[in-house]
């Protein structure tokens, strides 16, 4: 366990890995550290209730999945998760099913990622992982040598972590990236025109899988949280405020896009939730600069589309994990050497794909009638392809690790 010395005015804590942000990727990282045997401690701005009160996407690839395992925190994924063997496109009138599991071997499982926060969350004391809620005004220092610390506030006094790594989980808007030298680093970003209207209702799926289509009226995705829990989505253009979408709007205007097949198996309800997300492609490369390592949204976002954000993070903490074990435990220490390359390697192709899919299932301002067209034959040679569609389902899936 970490080990608090008092030093004048600071409360000093000596870790070998200090941990910032407790989202799932930071929470993630904390168990399978603890779980090696190696002294970590996650500081967090919010509180545990906020933390758990965020509404996220609900898609688990693979990857996420054996970490869970691997941790034997899978226990209500396991019981509560839905499989999933494949999903669907639509455009308004027809559906092209991707047939995941026939084409790969391999399902998805539908379990929302604020219950994978949840189960991390809840086996964090009786694991002796040590989280901090509650912190304030977090910031690195010395992070291109061999001795980093983390200063922080909360409640008033200032405190500091000694550690031999800081890892950077802090999301978009944290202070980890933002302590690397600007000189020593390149960001890649494309911000789309629209963002996504979310609803969340107790009512039961309009269908049993995934229904992603790109409609005249625009974007709408069918999902789900449970058989009795419904999330639904639709793009709306960057000005759009929720008042504007009082639920009764909200449902007609899914009942259009999805088509009239899946119109009349929908089911309306009050909204739980409600929110609307900006779309945004964005990579900073390196992921590592000294003894900072970024891993999750600190690092990069991906539009929602294809549900890659957790399962990237998930891929990231894994490589952390295996590079910190590899210095820690073997001696090894190209291990950490190699960590930003290894994880942009997946990244860059996580990005590819949610792109790419963003491009096909979304109504750009800026199209016209040619870019109208690529989108229907794209549609067309997907429906007609085998090769086509293993290469979606394979993405879609999860890229190998
Ligand atoms: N100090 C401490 N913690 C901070 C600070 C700060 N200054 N700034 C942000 N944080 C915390 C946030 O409050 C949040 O809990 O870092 C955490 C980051 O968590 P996420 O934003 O969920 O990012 P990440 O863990 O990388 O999640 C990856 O999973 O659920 C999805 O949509 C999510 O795509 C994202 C993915
Ligand atoms: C969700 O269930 O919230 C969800 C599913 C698939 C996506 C995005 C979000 O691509």
């Amino acid at each position: 366990m970490p080990q608090e010395t008092g030093a004048s005015c600071d409360a000093i804590l000596k870790t070998q890995v200090a941990i910032v942000g407790a989202g799932p990727a930071g929470l993630l990282l904390g168990h399978l550290l603890r779980a090696e045997g190696i002294d970590c401690v996650v500081i967090e701005r919010q509180t545990p209730q906020h933390v758990q009160s965020r509404i996220r996407a609900g898609v688990l690839e693979r990857i996420t999945v054996s970490l869970m395992e691997r941790l034997g925190l899978d226990a209500r994924l396991k019981a509560e998760g839905l499989i999933e063997e494949g999903f669907n496109f639509g455009d308004g009138e027809r559906t092209i099913r991707i047939d995941v599991a026939g084409l790969t071997g391999k399902t998805v499982v539908v379990y929302g990622q604020t219950e994978i926060t949840r189960d991390l969350m809840d086996a964090a004391p009786a694991r002796g992982l040590q989280v901090i809620y509650g912190v304030e005004n977090v910031a690195l220092h010395d992070i291109a040598g061999d001795a980093p610390s983390v200063a922080f506030d909360k409640d008033g006094a200032a405190h500091r972590i000694e550690a031999r790594f800081v890892v950077g989980c802090d999301g978009f808007h944290g202070p980890c990236r933002k302590a690397i030298p600007a000189s020593a680093v390149r960001e890649y970003e494309r911000v789309y025109p629209f963002g996504w209207l979310g609803i969340l209702a107790d009512v039961p799926p309009c269908n049993h899988e995934l229904v992603y289509a790109n409609a005249p009226q625009g974007f709408a995705l069918a999902s789900m949280r449970s058989r009795t829990r419904s999330r639904y989505y639709i793009d709306v253009p960057l000005t759009e405020q929720l008042e504007d979408w009082p639920d009764d709007r909200l449902w007609d205007e899914l009942a259009l896009r999805l088509g009239p097949q899946l119109a009349q198996t929908m089911v309306r309800g009050p909204a739980l939730e409600k929110s609307i997300a900006p779309l945004r492609s964005y990579v900073f490369e390196p992921m590592r600069y000294g003894s900072l390592l970024l891993c999750g949204d600190a690092a990069h976002i991906v539009p929602p589309t294809g549900a890659k954000g957790l399962n990237l993070a998930a891929s990231d903490v894994h490589y952390a994990a295996t590079a910190l074990t590899g210095f820690f435990k073997h001696n090894d220490a190209d291990a950490v050497g190699s960590y930003s390359a290894k994880a942009l390697a997946r990244v860059w192709k996580c990005e590819r794909f949610s792109w790419s899919l963003t491009k096909l299932l979304h109504r750009f301002p800026e199209d016209g009638p040619f870019e109208r067209a690529m989108q229907v034959a794209e549609l067309d040679y997907i429906a007609g392809s085998t090769a086509a569609q293993t290469s979606i389902a394979e993405n879609f899936v999860g890229l190998p690790v």
